[in-house]
Parts: C-alpha cells; structure tokens; sequence
C-alpha cells in the first residue's frame, strides 16, 4: 500500500476472460450495448463466488450467531468466525481479535471517532487529516473536535494532486493525537506512501487512522508491516456484498476505547446498576451481525487471493496506464491528478465545458459505466475550483476493448454539448 512497486505483468494465468467469466453482471446489455462497468471505485462487481457463498448459506446454515447451542447456530458462528480470520489474514493482521466487522469502511471511521476521539481528545489536541479525503473521513472528525475541543487541521495537496510534503512537516508536532489520511484517493487515484506517513506521525506521538476504501480492494495490504494503528475499509468495492465492512485496529488500542454501540452480544454482564463489556473484537459488535455479509465477504477475499493481489495491481496499472493515454487523445479532456506510476485504476476527469451528468448520460447511452459528481470529496473538488468531474474507474474484470469504446463515446459527448 505505500508507493508502487509492481511486478511484471503475467497476463498469461489468470487471464481477463476467465475471470469476466465468473462475472454474471458483466453479460448484460445497457441500451442494446455490452456493459463496459468502469465505475467499481464507486462499488464493484460480484463474482459467483460471493453470490454462491451467501446463497447457500442462507439455503444450508442460516440461524443466528454466538447465541445458540443447536447445531445451525454453531455451524452459522463457525462460518462467520472463519470469515473473519481469513479477513484478518488478508491485511495480515496479528489476530482475528483485531478486525471488527462493521456496517462498511464509514462505519469503521466513525468508530474510532466516537470511540477513540472522545476518549482521548480535548482542547488543545490537534487532529490532522488532509485535503484529499473522502467525506466519511472529514465529516466524524468535524463532529468530534466540536465535541470535544480538539483543532481539526488538514493537509494541503500540491498541483500534481499529492500531499504537500513541506506542508505537513509544518502541521505533524506534538499536539498531533492523530493522522487520519486515505491510502488511495477516491477522485485523483493518488497512492499515499502510507508506511513512511505512519512513521513520520508515530515519530510525534500519533496514531494512524488509514482510509483504505480504496486501497485495500487493490493493492496488496500488511497492517504490521505498515505499522497502521486503525485501518478502515468496505466489502462492496472489493468483490464482495454491500452492508459490511472491516475495522482493523492494533489489540492495544482497542481494548482500550470504550465501546461505540450498546446492545446484545457486546457485553460480558448487565445489571440494572451497569454493565460490563465483552472481550474483541465482540465489544464492538453489539446486535445480530451481517452473518451472510460476512460469508460472502470472506469469499471475496478468498477470489482475491486466488487471483494473488500483485496481478490485481499489475493488471490494473497496465490498464490505467493504457487509459491514462488513450483519454488524452480526446480534446479538451483534463485528467485529475499524478500520472499512472503514482495511481491507482481511478481517473477523474474534466471534458471541456461539458458537464459530467451529461458526459456520463451520453456514455450510459453507449452502455458505458462511470461515476459523476462530486464523489463525496467536495474539498478536493474545491481546490481544483470545480463543481464535480467524471470518473472512470477499473477493477480485474475491465479490458481496454472497454477503453477503446469509452474514448469516441467521449468525443460524441464533446461534439454533442459544446457549440
Ligand atoms: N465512496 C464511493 C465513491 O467514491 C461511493 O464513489
């Protein structure tokens, strides 16, 4: 996850057909044209795997999980156990204990917000986040330095789309409590060097709150290597089901916070004069879990893994470096950002004066997926003085048959919005 060292690329095994294959979406027509799905930053694609995963555990298992001593409900907490030690193997986390299902990776930050900020954050505290965030890591620590007194302070990004390296020696000192920061943006694809960030905020005393919605679906991720306190991230934008995601935090810290939520399953006792808490990762799991969210997320993960994630992200640099110069050829088009040695598979993009609600309309006109808006990061929209831009984004299952498509859809949209 820190700066980009890829591998040649080994397209001979697996190859891209083998796996469009497993992709049952990717054989449906948009107005009478293939889908070319380019919009997986915003929410992947299920390969059978998953989709199976979760049929059949809601034919053959379902009950509930960690309250039943009849034999689906320990073959129903069994698979979701597992679930999460083959999750937590996946970032390399040190233990199982450590990776606490929640609803997705806005969840997972705001748990540590309420969690760990109120805990520990007061007046005369400094969090620090940058200018490249999404919403779901701006907004929480908007709402808790309120709360609790603490400065919220960002770092800038350059012209290039990076952090702004002078800048954030000036911000990191010793009233820092923590750096919350994207591995990869959501809008310009930057990859942020996650190991040497965490370094420098460890070097004044403090934590690390890494956002790795994006990251962690496509870039191979080692928690204990990067030395990350928090990690966050979404089952939906890595093959897997929608309404569940992971938090990933050092033992240390997390046994530490107080819980987030209260209910079942997160307590050890509850007397009407209070209560005590459960052990982790179940102290911040309180009510019946997404179980067969769970099943197919592990499945996810396990499809990634098969595939191996250094040809996740060899493949898809190969492609976005593809794209990156194929969508230059369109005139008046400004691609958002670093070039494709310091990106992921995320271009956003700008056409000329024409909209992006009407480039992607014309595009969906052609079958083509991409996402526009301002894809929840107003900031970074701001900073390039801008309302929204088009986004086109790839995952394993995309080939640049689909960019050479998406390139005179582009032209078509230009000739038909500008006068
Ligand atoms: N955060 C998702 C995106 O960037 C939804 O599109």
């Amino acid at each position: 996850m820190s700066a980009i060292t890829l591998p040649e690329t080994t397209l001979s095994m697996p190859t891209v057909s083998d796996i469009r294959a497993d992709f049952p979406i990717l054989d449906i027509e948009i107005h009478g044209h293939p889908l070319a799905y380019l919009d997986s930053t915003a929410s992947s694609q299920k390969p059978l795997r998953v989709i199976e995963a979760m049929d059949k555990y809601y034919r053959q298992t379902h009950a509930n999980v960690h309250r039943g001593v009849h034999t689906l409900s320990e073959e129903a907490t069994a698979a979701y156990e597992n679930a999460r030690l083959r999750i937590s193997r996946f970032i390399n986390a040190a233990s199982p204990k450590e990776l606490i299902f929640t609803r997705n990776a806005t969840e997972s930050l705001n748990l540590v917000a309420y969690s760990w900020g109120r805990a520990n954050l007061g007046p005369g505290d400094e969090v620090l986040i940058t200018e490249m965030e999404h919403h779901s890591n701006i907004v929480p620590w908007q709402i808790i330095c309120e709360q609790t007194g603490a400065t919220l302070q960002f770092v800038p990004i350059t012209p290039k789309g990076e952090l702004d390296d002078e800048a954030l020696d000036t911000l990191l000192s010793e009233r820092t409590k923590l750096f919350a920061f994207t591995a990869m943006s959501n809008v310009l694809g930057t990859i942020n060097p996650v190991k040497q960030l965490v370094e420098r905020a460890h070097a004044v005393g403090a934590i690390t709150v890494v956002d790795g919605a994006q990251s962690v679906p496509h870039l191979a991720t080692d928690v204990q290597d990067l030395d990350i306190d928090f990690l966050a991230f979404s089952a939906h934008k890595m093959l897997g089901p929608t309404g569940i995601g992971a938090l990933y935090g050092k033992r240390s810290l997390l046994q530490a916070m107080p819980p987030f939520m209260g209910g079942g399953d997160m307590i050890r006792e509850v007397k009407m004069e209070g209560s005590r808490w459960n052990d982790l990762p179940y102290k911040f799991e309180a009510g019946t879990p997404a179980i067969a969210e769970a099943i197919g997320f592990g499945a996810a993960v396990d499809y990634l893994e098969d595939i191996g994630m250094d040809w996740v992200s060899s493949y898809e640099h190969e492609i976005t470096d593809y794209a990156w110069n194929r969508l230059h050829e369109v005139e008046g088009l400004r691609v958002l950002g670093p070039g494709p040695d310091r990106r992921g598979g995320i271009l956003s993009f700008v056409l000329g004066d024409v909209h992006p609600h009407d480039v992607a309309a014309i595009l969906d006109m052609e079958g083509i997926a991409v996402r526009a808006g301002h894809h929840c990061a107003q900031p970074i929209h701001d900073h390039y003085c801008i309302s929204a831009t088009s986004r086109a984004s790839f995952y394993i299952y995309n080939t640049k048959e689909e960019v050479d498509r998406l390139v005179p859809a582009l032209s078509k949209a230009k000739a038909l919005f500008e006068f």
